[in-house]
């Protein structure tokens, strides 16, 4: 009897000491395992949106922007390509690259050759339209979890210096860079490679016929773009749209086979294809997968503003606060299948034929077929393929 009491006792002990144990292993691993929650994330997700001009990027950039735990900016690159003289899109690459990395780990400093002495905030490329600069600890207008107007933060939150940017980046768990002057895969991988980076890339695409038509309405503007991509080479004006599309395109082939034929083991999982139809077609979805990609999660505010911008005026009229216009994301899709003469489309899958195979869009076969908006031009996406590990064991391995 005694005996048994005194057994009963130590297991008793021994009980609560084990169950004391277990709670502290758990709460370990609960902080552990919830890095983005608490003020300063441990290790940061690294964003690419790679596309090329006229594809949505704009967009998809402020699904990213206007996240409460992204830091966002558009274009760095753009300093880099109109900062040199005659450059060729082979001979930047490298400096764009780097300018990436220093700022993916929030290193400005890199700015430094590429801006004036005495900057300011604005001297960054479109730089209102990052939320994280229109928010503290950049600027006190916008609060964290809402969204952010680029016309109000335009007018007040510029600053001297990039100090305030660079303490922005420090505080969210996300480092989200756009860019559409980014034409190959492999000058990426020492940053697919690199410990201190968790670099995740999407690939974001469009019909090249719809970007020819978009293109087409701003041609100016694109010039010395045009003439980077095309090494400086010397082309008829009547060609140039068309050799442009066709390098566009072939950049698109060169990305997609090197990440999904046969990837380098850094590649496997950490990219991801987007077509800018399957996103107008089905907004919420598409979202929602790509943050799931890079382990973001959708805001109720977030849901609204998408479906606001891709249905046209639908909830609310709160249009005029956004630069990105609403408008019907189905229809905008379309557009092209009327307003460009046949001839054109025929150039534009003759250069992008491989590209257009590769990537799902169908090419037509004349004017009739090209007007019948029922024929359905968009071949469906194969189910995602990859199976991604949970972004959080990915976070636990890599400790
Ligand atoms: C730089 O920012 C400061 C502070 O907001 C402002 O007073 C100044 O006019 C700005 N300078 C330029 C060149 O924009
Ligand atoms: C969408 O396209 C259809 C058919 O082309 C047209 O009737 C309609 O007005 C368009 N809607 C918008 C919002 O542009
Ligand atoms: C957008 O356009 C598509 C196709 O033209 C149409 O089916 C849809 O009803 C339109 N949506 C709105 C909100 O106008």
């Amino acid at each position: 009897m005694n005996l048994r009491c005194k057994v009963n006792l130590n297991t008793l002990v021994f009980l609560l000491i084990l169950q004391g144990a277990t709670v502290v292993i758990f709460y370990g691993w609960y902080v552990q395992l919830r890095p983005c929650e608490s003020g300063t994330p441990t290790r940061k997700v690294h964003v690419l949106v790679l596309s090329s001009w006229r594809s949505g990027s704009s967009f998809m950039g402020q699904v990213f922007s206007q996240h409460p735990s992204v830091f966002y900016l558009m274009e760095p690159a753009w300093h880099v390509w109109f900062t040199s003289k005659e450059p060729t899109a082979r001979l930047l690459r490298m400096a764009v690259r780097d300018v990436m990395r220093s700022i993916f780990q929030c290193d400005f400093s890199v700015m430094d050759s590429y801006l004036p002495e005495q900057h300011n905030v604005s001297f960054l490329f479109m730089w209102s339209h990052s939320r994280a600069l229109c928010s503290p600890p950049a600027c006190p207008l916008t609060p964290r979890n809402q969204m952010s107007s680029e016309p109000q933060c335009f007018q007040k939150c510029d600053a001297r210096g990039l100090q305030k940017v660079e303490e922005a980046c420090g505080t969210y768990s996300h480092v989200v860079l756009k860019e559409v002057r980014f034409l190959e895969l492999e000058s990426l991988y020492p940053l697919l490679q690199d410990p201190n980076m968790d670099l995740r890339i999407i690939h974001l695409v469009r019909d090249p016929r719809a970007v020819l038509k978009s293109r087409e309405e701003s041609a100016k503007s694109f010039e010395r773009d045009d003439s980077i991509v095309l090494g400086q080479r010397k082309v008829p004006a009547a060609e140039v749209q068309y050799q442009v599309m066709q390098e566009i395109c072939r950049s698109h082939v060169r990305i997609n086979e090197r990440a999904v034929l046969k990837p380098p083991p850094f590649l496997k999982g950490r990219y991801k294809l987007v077509r800018y139809e399957d996103v107008a077609r089905n907004p919420l979805k598409e979202v929602n997968d790509i943050y799931e990609f890079v382990g973001l999660g959708m805001t109720p505010q977030l849901e609204d503003w998408i479906y606001t911008v891709t249905h046209g005026n639908g909830k609310g009229s709160r249009k005029e606060a956004f630069q990105i216009t609403s408008r019907n994301a189905t229809n905008v899709s379309q557009a092209w299948r009327t307003m460009l003469p046949y001839s054109k489309v025929k150039r534009v899958q003759e250069v992008c034929k491989g590209a257009m195979s590769l990537l799902g869009y169908k090419t037509v076969n004349g004017e009739k077929e090209q007007k019948r908006l029922d024929i359905d031009l968009l071949v469906p996406q194969e189910p995602y393929q990859f199976s991604w590990v949970s972004t959080k064991k990915e976070h636990k391995s890599k400790r």
